[in-house]
């Protein structure tokens, strides 16, 4: 059984490419793995955020979790903040990371490179990041394509601490699928769907009305040209669409867009196949939002569980490095 460990922030409300590209890999083999899924809400405060709405959007994403499809009997599901192990075992990794190696970091470059007010949690993010997965000794974390520079920083700080000082820490690999691993924003289709992106066109939200999702597809920026051709690089509109349909409905884009003569006909499409995919989903969704209490119990007994495992690699971390037991 690999063991597996995962992450989201809850930053934002869960959108089609947090889905497409990383929970529902998580859904699917959740029958195979041993696995850890956690709301990383620590990583939300490397952004400016309310705190009432944190504690919000963390409950909301943990709803999210379960209406996706994960089972919390098969995995564990539980917040970051709630298993100390976590910062305990970043500061150790702090300790061997460079500060060059945090600054060739891509999303550090893209959120607060050259500026002074910049946050140092920002900086460090990507130590955390590590620490969340070598706490499980995952084996594979399952993210979308935008991740796996960190997981790459994961597997180099790893193997320097083994080298360092033994055979401590399990070195892991990124699981990234085949389709929706970057699913395109909707009205900038240059970017990532995101959900720090203003424009709320531009992004499905997993949870939002059929109509809505409609609209945003028919909405969509194509590019110019009217023939429906799959190239990601030349015509990243129409490219992303043929994605979504591909993942959606199974099948390859290259293949579907043979189908179609008009953006018109393949919006229609698109849309239908999305909101098809995404209807158990809400409803789910609806029915956990009306008795938290269930959610939270859910995270405890998680938090529990991870914590017995995380315990045990930073005691093992700090051990190798000197660190007096208590
Ligand atoms: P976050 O919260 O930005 O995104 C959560 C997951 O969704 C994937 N994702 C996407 N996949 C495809 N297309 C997109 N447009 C898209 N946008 C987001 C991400 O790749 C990710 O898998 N740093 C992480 C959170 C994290 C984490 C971890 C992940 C903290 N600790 C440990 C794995 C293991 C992040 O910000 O993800």
């Amino acid at each position: 059984m690999a063991r597996v460990l995962s992450g989201i922030q809850p930053s934002g409300d869960l959108h089609l490419g947090n889905y497409l590209g990383a929970l529902r890999q998580w859904v699917q083999n959740q029958d195979r793995d041993d696995a850890y899924y956690c709301i990383v809400d620590l990583h939300a405060l490397t952004q400016a955020i309310d705190p009432d709405e944190l504690r919000r959007r963390t409950l909301e994403t943990a709803a999210g979790f379960i209406a996706a499809g994960l089972d919390p009997e098969k995995v564990t599901m539980f917040v970051q903040s709630h298993v100390v192990a976590h910062t305990r075992l970043a500061w150790l990794l702090e300790c061997t990371a460079s500060m060059g190696e945090l600054n060739r970091m891509t999303q550090f470059k893209d959120k607060g490179r050259g500026n002074d007010a910049v946050k140092v949690g920002l900086f460090t993010y990507p130590v955390l990041m590590a620490a969340d997965i070598l706490a499980y000794d995952a084996d594979l974390v399952p993210v979308g394509e935008d991740q796996r520079q960190h997981i790459e920083l994961t597997r180099d700080l790893a193997n320097r601490f083994n080298f360092q000082y033994g055979d401590v820490l399990v070195v892991p690999e990124a699981t990234i699928p085949a389709v929706g691993a970057r699913v395109m924003d909707l009205q900038q289709p240059d970017r990532k769907m995101s959900k720090s992106i203003p424009s709320p066109l531009g992004r499905i939200d997993l949870f939002e009305s059929a109509e809505d999702t409609m609209k945003k597809v028919k909405k969509a920026v194509t590019d110019t040209g009217d023939d429906v051709t799959y190239d990601p690089d030349g015509r990243p509109g129409v490219s992303n669409l043929l994605d979504l349909l591909a993942a959606a409905t199974g099948g390859s884009p290259a293949t579907l867009a043979t189908n179609y003569t008009r953006f018109g006909d393949l919006k229609a499409d698109v849309g239908t196949a999305l909101v098809e995919m995404l209807a158990p989903l809400r409803a789910r969704y609806t029915e956990l939002m009306s008795d938290p209490s269930e959610l939270t119990a859910v995270l405890r007994k998680g938090a529990e569980k991870a914590s017995i495992v995380a315990d045990a690699t930073y005691d093992r971390a700090a051990a190798a490095m000197g660190l007096l037991a208590p």
